[in-house]
């Protein structure tokens, strides 16, 4: 790839004032292509409003001035402003072109690893079946994304690594790159996609190969004690997102501190519940069977039912009960136990389901 016809325009694997760093193989092509457009356009700019300002005064009306009654034709000139742009245009396209078949053709192989996108979080599914929050990679490893969404429309953008695809309900969208620096990178949501649209943010871990696999192994890796499992499942599966655990403070939907144990006034039928095992199962199969008035905005939590296991769901009840216990405080999830088992080996074979 020629990018020497701009050598100073491009900074190499630097974030610059145009581009986040370069953080894929698509970045180099990408940005040769915007730099190449911006500065074409940029010189006849110049050009075309340079001479109609220099001729705009230099045949302005003036007194003992006669101009032409008509235009005059010159066929070298109109010759001349057509073949050079449309040159240039097809040249545009051609790179275009080229760039585009690339990162729609992905190599044959790849880390298949499942996206399902939500209002408003990010769930990454990898082969080894662990499941997160933030999106884990290994360098310089082709990567494709088999995206779903649960509910409306959403899009994956890693301006880094310059590739963005939307996540349209009930189809599954693919997208292929690779990444070529270990580091962390902001992924957004960057499809208009309800009230907290702007929070549907995530980051992007791109490990060297050991610590890839170590960490999926971390994430694969579920607790025995049934507290510690519901906390990770917490802040896996994306409860995290709209449900604190601290006291008083709301994101989206009730904080779960103090709720364990306490009534709940039902806004719909009015009648006063308890907040306890069998609530919770509802809450997160059909989370609009039952909502407080103060949160009728929780009507937009989409249903998880049979997204937990029955293991899983006793797991998030008993977590919910020791917050109340005051058991727990606020954890990140690097605080969760370290695994324990071997890394596996390789890639494995994707899950596509
Ligand atoms: Cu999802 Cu915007």
């Amino acid at each position: 790839m020629n990018t020497s016809m701009f050598p100073l325009l491009l900074a190499e694997h630097k974030g610059s004032f145009w581009f986040a760093e370069a953080g894929s193989t698509f970045a180099e092509e990408t940005d040769f292509l915007f730099m190449a457009i911006l500065w074409i356009s940029t010189f006849f700019f110049v050009v075309v409003v340079g001479a109609m300002v220099v001729f705009a005064i230099k045949y302005r009306r003036r007194p003992g001035y006669q101009g032409d009654s008509t235009a005059l034709h010159n066929n070298a000139l109109e010759i001349t402003w057509t073949v050079i742009p449309t040159l240039i245009v097809c040249w545009i396209f051609a790179r275009g072109v080229q760039g585009y078949m690339d990162m729609v053709t992905p190599p044959s192989e790849t880390i298949d690893i499942n996206v399902t996108a939500r209002k408003w979080s990010w769930s990454f599914q990898y082969p080894n079946g662990a499941e997160s929050n933030e999106l884990h990679l290994p360098v310089n490893k082709p990567v494709r994304l088999l995206m779903r969404s649960d509910d409306v429309l959403h899009c994956f953008f890693v301006p880094a690594f310059r590739t963005k695809a939307d996540v349209v309900p009930g189809r599954v969208t693919t997208l292929w790159f690779q990444p070529i620096l270990e580091g962390e990178f902001p992924l957004y949501c960057a499809e208009y996609c309800g009230d907290d649209h702007s929070i549907m943010r995530a980051k992007v871990v791109v490990h060297n190969q050991k610590s890839y696999e170590d960490e999926l192994v971390k994430l694969n890796k579920a607790p025995d004690a049934p507290v510690a499992h519901g906390q990770q499942l917490y802040l896996r599966r994306g409860c995290k997102g709209c449900h604190s655990i601290e006291d008083g403070k709301v994101l989206i939907g009730p904080s779960f501190a103090g709720s364990w144990g306490k009534d709940v006034k039902d806004s719909i039928s009015g009648a006063t519940v308890k907040f306890d095992e069998q609530y919770v199962q509802e809450s997160i199969e059909n989370p609009q069977a039952k909502m407080r008035a103060e949160f009728a905005k929780a009507a937009q939590m989409p249903s998880y039912k049979g997204r937990f296991k029955p293991k899983e769901m006793a797991a998030i009840t008993a977590f919910l009960k020791a917050l109340e216990d005051g058991k727990i405080t606020p954890e990140e999830e690097s605080a969760l136990p370290p695994p324990e088992t071997p890394a596996p080996t390789g890639d494995g074979a994707a899950k596509t389901n």
